[in-house]
């Protein structure tokens, strides 16, 4: 059956809007029209649904959580790259050297603990790069209980970023220093060596819902994906984000986002970085 071209009405739009919004906090604008009909008309031919409004009847009575799932990897925007916003890479190294020598011994005999997430990390570009920084410039790490955590909503990239396998072309504008710190492939892919990869755990999380996991982490990295989400969206984000942060921890952001008004207990201390205050002394200790 021929099902025609596919539209999308305003009507459809908003329900789009609506659901997407509900589900993963995505605020989607009308510059996005385009890119919402092309990307789930492929799912409303595959259905063999007629319109956009019958696929979004579907969605409401599914009981598969795939059905949920394919609609949200649709509306994601997974544009990502290695060493992206590099000052952030270089800070990090900085901020790591600074912790291995002011704190080179964890208590009792216990290996120094190391957490950096992820979160929002698309096709792994992101944490690779902060795996391939580190072991770079700080090779003792290899002996710390170092781990990567990197997480997305979108389940396709985090497939995709659990490979670690990438085109080739993906080295264009890296230095020839920062091009030797992968692995070539005969047939135009380049690999993450193991010794990072095995430093990064993927995950499928949604933001906007429960975290399972406690912290703290030393750093978080959460670059380019509030921009997605509205300003109250943002708001709440940021101070979950700050809570799960250690004392003097370093929040990442992208480019062009910022924490508004503020959050409490994050200070903006370097070009989209933020640190979480000091932990509070004790009347004793002071
Ligand atoms: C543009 S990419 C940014 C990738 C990387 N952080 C960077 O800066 O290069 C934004 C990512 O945020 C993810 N994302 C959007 N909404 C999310 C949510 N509610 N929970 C988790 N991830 C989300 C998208 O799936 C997408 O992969």
């Amino acid at each position: 059956m021929d099902q025609g071209e596919i539209v999308l009405s305003d009507r459809e739009f908003g329900r789009v809007k609506a659901r997407v919004y509900a589900e993963a906090g995505i605020s989607l604008s009308d510059a996005k029209r385009t890119l919402v009909v092309s990307r789930l008309s492929k799912i409303v031919r595959v259905l063999k649904l007629p319109s956009i409004d019958a696929y979004l009847d579907y969605l409401e009575h599914s009981q598969s959580a795939r059905d949920g799932q394919d609609f949200i990897n649709a509306l994601t925007t997974n544009l990502t790259r290695f060493y992206r916003e590099d000052h952030h890479f270089e800070h990090l190294v900085g901020y790591v050297r600074s912790l291995m020598e002011w704190q080179p011994r964890a208590a009792g005999n216990g290996k120094r603990r190391l957490r950096i997430w992820s979160a929002g990390c698309s096709t792994g570009q992101e944490p690779y790069t902060i795996a391939l920084c580190l072991l770079a410039a700080l090779p003792e790490l290899k002996r710390w209980d170092f781990k990567i955590l990197a997480t997305d909503i979108d389940t396709n990239v985090i497939d995709k970023a659990s490979l670690g396998v990438y085109p080739v072309a993906e080295l264009n504008g890296l230095s020839a220093e920062r091009v030797r710190q992968f692995e070539r492939g005969g047939d135009g892919t380049i690999s993450i060596p193991m010794a990072a990869r095995a430093l990064v755990s993927f995950k499928p999380l949604n933001l906007m819902a429960a975290w399972p996991m406690k912290g703290p982490f030393d750093a978080i990295f959460c670059r380019n994906v509030a921009i997605y989400f509205d300003k109250q969206t943002q708001g709440t984000l940021f101070a979950r984000l700050g809570k799960i942060l250690i004392p003097e921890g370093f929040l990442y952001i992208g480019h062009s986002e910022n924490l508004g008004s503020g959050v409490e207990g994050l200070k903006l201390v370097g070009k989209t970085i933020y640190q979480s205050k000091p932990m509070q002394k004790t009347r004793d200790a002071a």
